[in-house]
């Protein structure tokens, strides 16, 4: 079988992170995001991944072709001149996807879950029509694509952000197609949440499957590190030997195995910390990411952070809010960081008392 998973788009939201790397290799719960999916795509039988590339293309595809032999899998990488959107990929890639009339996948880069292919496609030969969407509860719908469906999961309308309640019901990003889809899809800048969903519901070709456990779209800095907290707990009950315990770790904390804690630390609940990362003594972490080879000095204080890649805190500092830092920033000792986004290589000096982006 085939994937194709949409990796353009600037990642804008999850600014700065995205200034160093595409959104789809910044690591969450130290792996890529992508590389969540792929792996879970390897184990259904998944041997060819499209990906859908439009910005940074290079990069991804120095790193992703290394992981690609590990996994065995073939990785095809679909270059755009210009961004096609959501569904215009799928045009683009209209030879790869034609070699065969099985259904193929389709993800959007920036969801994680524990993602149920197997049984998404079961559910998608059962009915015999054209899509299938995955979808899932969420409390906020209107940032999403909302989906309406009937009791036989037959979808009768799909409304990308809608302005007002319809229901709580969302797209969670991840579909299984037919070939034939293709036919409904223009080589041209496309969204398949706009133009190509709408009408297949109106055809009745589209069903909506629906996903238990948990979900996010990780693509925000405050969406990411509640997506963390839901993975670490799926990880306390399905695979808990890969959790981290030690003196001064409280609730499930994921720590690469490179990484070094100092004495007398207070680590978790809800904290992920990257290979190469050092952790002085005296530090208290919650509900945070703290990315590769950065330094947390003395007696620091940290709670719904990201710290950057190469990062370097200085002792007693504060932070919390969302605070998000490039790559290789620099903070002060004894700053208070109250919210924000820190662009890279940046030095920190004085306190940030109101969230604001540091340029
Ligand atoms: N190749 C390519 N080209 N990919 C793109 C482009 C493009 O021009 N534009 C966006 N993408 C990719 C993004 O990288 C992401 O993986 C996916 O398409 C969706 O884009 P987002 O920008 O993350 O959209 P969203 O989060 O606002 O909404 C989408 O996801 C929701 C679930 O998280 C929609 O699919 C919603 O309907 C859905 O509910
Ligand atoms: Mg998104």
């Amino acid at each position: 079988m085939r994937a194709l998973i949409l990796v353009g788009g600037y990642g804008t939201r999850l600014r700065p992170l995205t200034l160093s790397r595409p959104k789809p290799l910044v690591e969450f719960a130290n792996k890529p995001i992508l590389l969540h999916q792929v792996e879970a795509l390897v184990k259904v039988g998944v041997t060819e991944v499209i990906l859908a590339v439009s910005y940074r293309a290079e990069q991804m595809e120095q790193e992703l072709t290394v992981e690609a032999e590990k996994l065995g899998v073939n990785m095809i990488f679909s270059h755009e001149t210009e961004p096609l959107g959501t569904a215009g990929p799928i045009a683009l890639a209209r030879d790869h996807i034609k070699k065969s009339d099985k259904p193929f996948f389709v993800l959007n880069s920036d969801i994680i879950c524990d993602f149920p292919f197997q049984k998404l496609i079961d559910f998608h030969k059962a009915h015999g029509k054209e899509g299938t969407i995955v979808v899932t509860k969420v409390e906020e719908p209107s940032k999403y694509g909302v989906v309406v469906y009937d009791d036989k999961k037959c979808i009768e309308s799909f409304v990308e952000k809608p302005q007002e309640f319809i229901s709580n019901k969302i797209n969670a990003g991840l579909y299984v197609l037919n070939p034939s889809v293709i036919n409904r899809i223009e080589l041209r800048p496309t969204s398949i949440e706009k133009e190509v969903f709408p009408s297949m519901a109106k055809d009745n070709e589209l069903y909506a499957f629906e996903l238990e456990g948990f979900w996010m779209d990780v693509g925000q800095p405050k969406d990411f590190l509640t997506g963390m907290c839901l993975y670490l707990k799926h990880l306390r009950n399905s695979n808990q030997d890969k959790l981290y315990s030690g003196p001064g770790v409280i609730g499930n904390v994921l720590v690469d195995s490179t990484a070094k804690i100092g004495k007398s630390c207070q680590i978790g609940p809800n904290v992920t910390i990257g290979p190469g990362v050092v952790i002085e003594d005296g530090v208290c972490i919650k509900r945070s990411t703290v990315l590769r080879d950065a330094v947390i000095r003395s007696n620091t204080w940290l709670e719904n952070c990201i710290i950057g890649w190469k990062c370097s805190v200085g002792q007693w500092v504060r932070m919390e809010g969302n605070t998000v830092l490039g790559e290789d920033v620099i903070v002060k000792d004894e700053t208070y960081i109250n919210g924000g986004q820190v662009l890279p290589h940046k030095n920190i000096g004085d306190s940030v008392r109101t969230p604001q982006i540091i340029m």
